[in-house]
């Protein structure tokens, strides 16, 4: 099966749904062309739909639509979105071609509410009330049929698109949730082997070929680790990797994922806070060298990302600041309160705006580099405090800079992330940051939501900035 980034993505479901002004807003989130599959077959219908259906039938207006259907989906080149007429999905032949090029979701309406949207319009299957609701009924098998996932927003249809999936309770059906049928190797780190391993065997069933534990944290993201996983392994081409773990179980089974056999498909199953909205998500896998973090590495979108945010639960109190630090980040760039929503919504908010930057840009070469707010900072506190400053705490002090370089008031930060003043050398810092700071580029925010690329911000100013994030 065509991985996620390659499918297109398409919109199914009853006249009234709402496909054509979800597809649209979708569309351009996620950077693809936009198109409204009935509208493009009404020209050849003569613009006028209730005439056609009077003298041609009902018979040859789908196959009309079925022919344009078919055409769009099969269009080679960069993947769109496409909203399809309501009954699309009654030919056998789009299905199948459904099945094979796309990410197909289906957005369910009730019938009270879509009648209520059509009724009186020109179309030609909502002039009668008692056919209406007998058409609907029918319909409901055919969009649960070829849907691979139900949506009910833009987030929803989003993360359809980058195949992710959040759900509370996924980690006990993860066995029908791996695409595929070949065999499944579980990649998993100890601590967290011993809180969910034996749930996640469990729900793999037959399917489980075998499991791998590699060190916890940081650790695991070596070149040693990785090489013995490589050895290890003994999938065949259809089979999957699977990381359940946090940002690092996931960036070194993504690698080995991308790099054993050519590349073969793997699930990421993240199990921190910083992993469910941002390190399981968007292909960046990778691993550490002596000199240097994430430094080996490939781009290699996950087949699937399954999040449970029933599995942060068990996450110590550091490693959840650590993951509040990326959600406060992400409601900087989107421009809204994320943190303060309830977790499991707070998750699915966080990893559509990840999902939904990465579909845009998914080898980094443009608005993926917005997500660097405050990280230009952070690596320098990092690495000039030889990593004794938690990631997390680092990216928190970092966006306090972006925020008063952007001339934005920091009090969400301070209150939600309580960021403080490490002991860090100075000279050091700015010596990291000249390093990093790539092209002289800084992430900052004319306004909540509204991020952009500086490279004119004077290096004393940033400077200045930087020592005043340190106690010296
Ligand atoms: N690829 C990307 O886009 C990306 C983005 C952000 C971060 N990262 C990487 O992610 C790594 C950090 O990952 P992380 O912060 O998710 O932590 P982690 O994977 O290093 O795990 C931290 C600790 O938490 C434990 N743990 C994990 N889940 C648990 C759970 N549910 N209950 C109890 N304990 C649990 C682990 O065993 C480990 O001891 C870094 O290497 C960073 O470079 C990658």
């Amino acid at each position: 099966m065509a991985p996620p980034l390659d499918r297109h993505l398409v919109l199914v479901g009853f006249m009234g749904a709402g496909k054509t002004t979800l597809g649209a807003r979708v569309a351009e989130r996620i950077g693809r062309e936009f198109i409204d599959v009935d509208a493009a077959v009404e020209p050849a219908t003569g613009g006028d739909l209730r005439a056609f259906f009077r003298e041609h039938g009902e018979a040859e207006f789908r196959r009309v639509e079925e022919n344009e259907t078919i055409r769009r989906l099969e269009t080679s080149g960069r993947p769109s979105v496409l909203a399809l007429g309501g009954g699309a999905v009654s030919s056998p032949a789009v299905r199948d071609a459904l099945r094979s090029r796309a990410v197909t979701v289906w957005l369910p309406v009730d019938a009270d509410r879509a009648w209520q949207r059509v009724r009186g319009t020109a179309r030609p299957l909502a002039a009668d009330e008692a056919r209406f609701r007998a058409l609907f009924d029918e319909r409901q098998r055919l969009y649960e049929q070829v849907a691979d996932a139900v949506a009910r927003d833009a987030d929803d249809v989003v993360l359809a698109a980058g195949a992710v999936r959040v759900e509370t309770g996924a980690l006990g059906v993860l066995g029908e949730l791996v695409p595929g049928d070949g065999p499944v190797a579980l990649v998993t780190d100890a601590h967290v082997a011993g809180v969910y391993g034996a749930e996640a065997q469990l729900a793999l069933g037959g399917r489980l070929a075998s499991t791998h534990e590699v060190p916890p944290g940081e650790q695991a993201k070596k070149l040693a680790v990785a090489e013995a996983l490589w050895s290890a392994l003994r999938l065949p081409r259809d089979g999957t990797l699977m990381a359940l773990g946090g940002g690092s179980v996931t960036d070194l089974a993504g690698f080995v994922a991308a790099t054993h056999l050519r590349g073969i498909d793997w699930v990421a199953v993240p199990t921190t806070l910083t992993g469910q909205v941002d390190a399981a998500i968007g292909g960046k896998t990778g691993i550490d060298l002596p000199d240097g973090k994430n430094v080996v590495g490939a781009f290699h979108w996950p087949a699937r990302t399954i999040v449970d945010p029933a599995l942060l639960e068990t996450l110590p109190e550091h490693e959840r600041r650590a993951g509040m630090a990326e959600v406060v980040k992400t409601g900087l760039l989107a421009g809204e309160r994320l943190w303060e929503l309830p977790e499991p919504e707070l998750v699915r908010r966080c990893a559509a705006f990840k999902t939904a930057i990465c579909l845009r840009d998914p080898y980094e070469r443009g608005d993926r580099v917005l997500l660097n707010l405050g990280h230009t900072f952070a690596h320098a506190l990092e690495t000039a405090s030889d990593y004794a400053v938690p990631h997390g705490d680092a990216v928190a002090l970092g966006l306090l800079a972006a925020l008063r370089l952007s001339g934005l008031p920091t009090d969400d930060v301070e209150r939600v992330l309580e960021p403080r003043p490490p002991r860090v050398d100075r000279r050091r810092a700015r010596e990291a940051l000249a390093r990093d700071k790539k092209g002289g580029q800084l992430v900052l925010l004319e306004a909540a939501g509204k991020p952009v690329v500086r490279d004119d911000v004077p290096l004393d100013v940033i400077h200045r900035e930087l020592d005043a994030l340190t106690a010296g």
